[in-house]
């Protein structure tokens, strides 16, 4: 059984990326910058823009936290984006989810230049993945870094069956287009299941790449997995063990320690899916200074 190690991946990519910085910081002087705005003051958004921030500094890019206050106008988050728009040296602008109540996230994601939008959650940018422009658009980085472990770990998926539960714009909808694409995709037979899908083990049973992403914590139990099916978890689910010091410990969609045994390869929670989401982000914040200066790597 392999247990893919999104960690240690992520880490080899962030070096990657690292190394190209400063190529291109020789070549035109100049550093890729990420921009995140976060609005309020929602704790697990602060830790993850934390970890973004950090990521970015560690790799020399250019990092600005925005921070909002939770009362703040839709019309003056707009403003903010808008001039992030117009500066040259933002490469990538993020607005972190979820935001207050009175704000539409669609309206402030249309706001985003789509040539800046390293979420890939523009509809310019989700238009173009769909018609499998994946050169010339930006993707969401939780399944394209699904897709980066499994092409690293060599895993076939060519004509596989993948099966994907949930259906979220953020990971499941682009998920599913990814792993049906032909041209520098998967070009696996793509099943989607969720929360209406009766009888969904009669589904994930046929899996031979199966990725859990309902955000349901330990959903997928031993019994509606195939032997030797890849298993991806994408779920991050807080749950409360009193045998930890903060009695809370952090778990998948999937149950590990059943599904491990039959599974040929599985993601582990943390240190799985996680911490490939940020490498991509930085990742397409290269991709977009890239676009930007002309640039191709030497
Ligand atoms: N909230 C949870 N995941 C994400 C993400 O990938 N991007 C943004 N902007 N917000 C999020």
């Amino acid at each position: 059984m392999l247990l893919i190690d999104g960690k240690a991946i992520a880490e080899q990519i962030k070096s990657e990326l690292k190394t190209k910085v400063e190529d291109y910081k020789r070549r035109v002087g100049k550093v890729a910058g990420l921009s995140v705005i976060i609005v309020g003051d929602n704790p697990a958004s602060q830790v993850y823009v934390r970890n973004k921030a950090k990521s970015c500094v560690e790799i020399g890019m250019r990092s600005e936290v925005i921070e909002l206050p939770a009362s703040v106008s839709q019309a003056d988050l707009i403003e903010k984006i808008g001039e992030l728009n117009r500066n040259p040296d933002v490469h990538g602008i993020l607005v972190q989810q979820p935001l207050p109540k009175h704000i539409d996230e669609f309206a402030v994601t249309l706001a985003i230049a789509p040539e800046k939008d390293v979420d890939g959650f523009h509809p310019e940018n989700v238009g173009k993945l769909c018609i499998g422009r994946l050169d010339d658009c930006f993707v969401s980085c939780t399944p394209f870094g699904v897709v980066e472990l499994l092409k690293r770990c060599e895993i076939e998926t060519e004509g596989k069956h993948c099966v994907v539960v949930g259906r979220s714009n953020i990971v499941g909808k682009p998920m599913a287009n990814l792993m049906m694409q032909k041209l520098k995709g998967m070009n696996a037979t793509v099943t989607v299941c969720h929360s209406a899908t009766p009888n969904v083990a009669e589904f994930t049973r046929q899996a031979d790449i199966l990725v859990a992403a309902m955000g349901k914590a330990r959903f997928i139990t031993a019994e509606m997995v195939k032997p030797g099916a890849v298993v991806i978890d994408v779920g991050i689910n807080q749950i409360d063990d009193p045998t930890k010091k903060t009695g809370k410990r952090l778990v998948g969609d999937v149950d590990f320690d059943g599904v491990s045994k039959i599974a040929s390869a599985i993601t582990p929670v943390p240190g799985g899916v996680g911490p490939m989401t940020i490498a991509m982000l930085l990742a397409n914040a290269m991709k977009s200074f890239e676009r930007h200066h002309g640039l191709k790597p030497s």
